[in-house]
Order: C-alpha cells, then structure tokens, then sequence
C-alpha cells in the first residue's frame, strides 16, 4: 500500500506507450523463465488484495468466493495462476488516521480503531486461504512456504503494514505473532509511538518524538526478534531505519522499495543505508524486495516499465549483493503497476528481464525466494536463541489509561487489601 494517490493516477492509461521486449528471443527466455519458476517459487512480499476485499462491499466476506474466478484489480486466483506465483504475503493494514481525516493527537491515543480492523483484515485473510484451498495454502516459514509450492499451492503468508495498527501496546504484536504475522513494517506514512515515518513521498511534519525509533520503538525491535517476526522497514524515516538496523539482532527486510539512487524518492532506499546490508562481519544480512509502484520506479510514472524495476534490481544487488535481493509488486496498494508487470500474471516478465541481463539460474532462484527463505530461516533462529527470554514488559509511556482503574462503583469489586493499595497508588497525572 503506496498511501497517498496522485496527480499520476489520472492519466488514462490508454495514453500510455504499450510495453514490448526488444529481444528477439524472448520466447525461448520466457520458456527458461516458466521452467525456473516451477522449479522454485517466486515469493512477493507485498498484495494489498484484503484491501481490495474490503473495500468492495459492506460484507467483505461475500467476496471470497469471486477469488477463483476474477477480482477488479491486480490480483484474483487465475492472475496469480497465470503470472506462476509462488508465494505472497498478504497484507493486514488500515489507514493511517490523516486517510481519513482523523487525527492520532500528540500522543498517539487518538483513533485505536486501526487494531479492529486490522484484526478484522488478518480475518479476511485467513478466511480466504481457507475457502481457497486448492490454490491457497496457509505458511509461516520456510519449509511451510516450500511444502505448499511442492503440491501446487501459493503459499500464502500474513505480514502486517504499521505499528500505527497495534494500539499503542506490545501485547497486540505478541498476539499478531501467534496469529501469523510473519513481518511488521515499523510505520506506514504516518508516524506513530514506535518509530517515526518518511511519509507519503511530499515533505512530512516531523514527529513529535524526534525522528527515528522511540524507546517504546526500541523494545518493539527486541520484541519482533524474540518473537520471529521479521522488521519490515519500508515506509520508515531514515532515521528509524538506521536505528533498528542497528537494534535488530536479525537480519531486517524491506518488503516494498526500491533503490534511491534511481529514483530519487523518499519511498526508496539510499546508498549509505545499503551499504550496511549484506554479506560480511558488520553487515546485517537483510533483504531489499523491490517494488513495482510507478512513482518509485520512473524516470517518470508514465514511462515506468519492466526494465527499470530490473534497473533498481541491479542497482541495489551492486551494492548488497544479488543474494539480498527479492521482488515485491504492492500489487492492489497502488493505481497501476509499471508496464510490463500490469498485475499478477505479469511475474514471468521481470525475471525474462533478469535472464535477458546474464542472471544465472542460482540468482533466479535467489531473487524469486531462496534468498528470502535463507532470511526467515535466519530469523527464526533468532527467535530460537532468545527462546528463553521474557516477553518485554514496556508500556507507551504517555498512556493515560494505566495502571488501570477497573474496580467499579466505590472498587467494589476489588478484595479490601487491593482496593487499599489501589487508592494509595500513584495516579497517570501525577507521574
Ligand atoms: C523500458 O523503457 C526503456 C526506456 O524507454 C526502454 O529502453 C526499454 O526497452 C523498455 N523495456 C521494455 C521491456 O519495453
Ligand atoms: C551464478 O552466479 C553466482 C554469483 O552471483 C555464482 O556464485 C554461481 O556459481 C553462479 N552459478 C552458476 C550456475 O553459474
């Protein structure tokens, strides 16, 4: 989910020039392509379908069955079938409260209702990889993702976009986890009391608590990798993204960026923060997915195309390695993707691109999803080091409602010795 719409999702798409590969022998690397993606899957790690479902009708539900047969947008059954996914994280998200003309205040207690929803998309999702079990399987690891792909499933994940979502409280992420979020993006355009955002792409107001990760921001990241939840930083100010790969005792991801030496938007990632991904004693062994929204990819959104989504590709691979590379389209969060990669029966596309650039079979494989597995595996031994660990008490410091006054009329409901203590205890405003 790219956020905020532009003047671009104007244009008439009919204006636009059609997408053609110049080579020759494109259909013999199309066939390559097909081969080497039944071989091994490709995994994106960014679909905004849920919003799609949810937005089409007051009952969001009574649209799983039109899945299987088409959706408006980028993404039904059959365009996934046809484009030969493999693999997709779904995504949980709700607006930020700016979307919808709300505001979170100074302390972030305004607008709770994201967790609601959030809860009622990660339904939506379970929901539809459960009515769709011929074409959709649940997975949460590695393993999972690759016994799905081997009896002809889509692996389907769960990743969830914002700590806007989350209720200002740790426990909600713990729950997310056992649910089966698999990646938390520390912000969407919108800060929030975990970690400050760069926004949707114009300039944003600073936050009002500095611009990187809070202290609560800082127990999240400890929290993520006790819990094996990969720290997606997408959407992060530069700031937050640094502060949590130097946190992060796990390798972080980027689940829909490109490279902003590219394109020069704030969406994408720069070169010094490159530079600490990969291989190597001081690198973190992160991953950047890079994503297909036009605006990111350019030279300009109406000429974005196949080719240049390759281009970032290749960049951000020259500086991390192609072992710390992947793909994420954002499919159904954006007006239109770039030429070439319209929607999900497009993916064979990109890796003809790849193959057309000298990509070897092994890099294929690894920019489709062996390098992404070979990052989850990662991240779950993290979470199998730190298995002994407590879960991390913090509280966001500026809530007003703890410690809680629950005892009812005169606490009448609270034993004596309680009620005691209760009326003795320091109150929220005199902290
Ligand atoms: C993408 O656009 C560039 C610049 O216009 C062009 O050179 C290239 O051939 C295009 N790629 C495809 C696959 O059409
Ligand atoms: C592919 O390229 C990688 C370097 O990125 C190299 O290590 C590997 O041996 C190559 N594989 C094949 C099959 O040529």
């Amino acid at each position: 989910m790219k956020g905020i719409r532009t003047a671009v999702a104007a244009l008439a798409l009919s204006q636009m020039p059609s997408f053609a590969f110049a080579d020759a022998d494109t259909d013999e690397l199309y066939a390559r392509a097909i081969k080497l993606m039944s071989e091994s899957p490709l995994i994106d790690t960014h679909i905004d379908l849920p919003q799609i479902i949810r937005g089409l009708d007051r009952n969001p539900l009574s649209i799983l069955p039109n899945l299987a047969a088409s959706l408006p947008g980028h993404v039904d059954i059959p365009k996934m079938r046809e484009g030969h996914l493999g693999g997709a994280f779904f995504t949980v998200w709700a607006p930020c409260a700016d979307f919808v003309g709300q505001s979170y205040g100074p302390n972030f207690l305004g607008m709770t209702e994201g967790l609601r929803d959030s809860l009622e998309v990660l339904d939506i999702i379970k929901r539809m990889i459960e009515q769709h079990p011929n074409d959709l399987s649940y997975a949460y690891s590695s393993s999972s993702i690759k016994s799905a792909f081997h009896s002809g499933k889509i692996a389907s994940l769960i990743g969830m976009e914002g700590t806007h979502l989350l209720g200002n409280s740790l426990s909600t992420v713990r729950l997310f986890a056992e649910m089966g979020v698999k990646y938390l993006t520390l912000t969407h355009t919108c800060h929030s009391s975990f970690a400050a955002s760069n926004g949707g792409g114009g300039p944003v107001e600073a936050s009002s608590h500095g611009p990187g990760l809070t202290e609560f921001g800082k127990e999240l990241v400890g929290e993520l990798n006790r819990l094996g939840v990969m720290v997606d930083l997408s959407h992060t100010s530069d700031q937050t993204t640094r502060d949590a790969i130097a946190l992060s005792k796990a390798p972080v991801v980027w689940t829909h960026a490109g490279a902003r030496a590219v394109q020069d938007h704030p969406r994408n990632v720069p070169d010094d923060i490159l530079k600490l991904i990969g291989d190597g004693e001081r690198k973190n062994s992160g991953i950047i997915l890079s994503v297909f929204y036009p605006v990111f990819i350019g030279p300009t959104p109406e000429t974005a195309n196949v080719s240049r989504v390759a281009d970032h590709i290749e960049h951000i691979a020259s500086i991390v390695g192609r072992n710390h590379v992947g793909i994420a389209s954002d499919f159904d969060g954006m007006y239109a993707g770039v030429h070439g990669l319209e929607d999900a029966s497009k993916y064979p596309n990109l890796i003809v691109e790849l193959l057309s650039r000298g990509w070897n079979d092994t890099e294929i494989y690894g920019v489709m999803g062996e390098n992404l597995m070979r990052v989850m595996d990662q991240v779950d031994a993290v979470k199998q080091q730190m298995k002994d660990e407590l879960p991390s008490t913090a509280i966001w410091e500026r809530r007003n409602d703890l410690p809680a006054n629950w005892g009812g009329p005169e606490q009448a409901y609270l034993p004596y010795e309680v009620r005691d203590l209760v009326n003795e205890r320091i109150k929220h405003d005199e902290l």
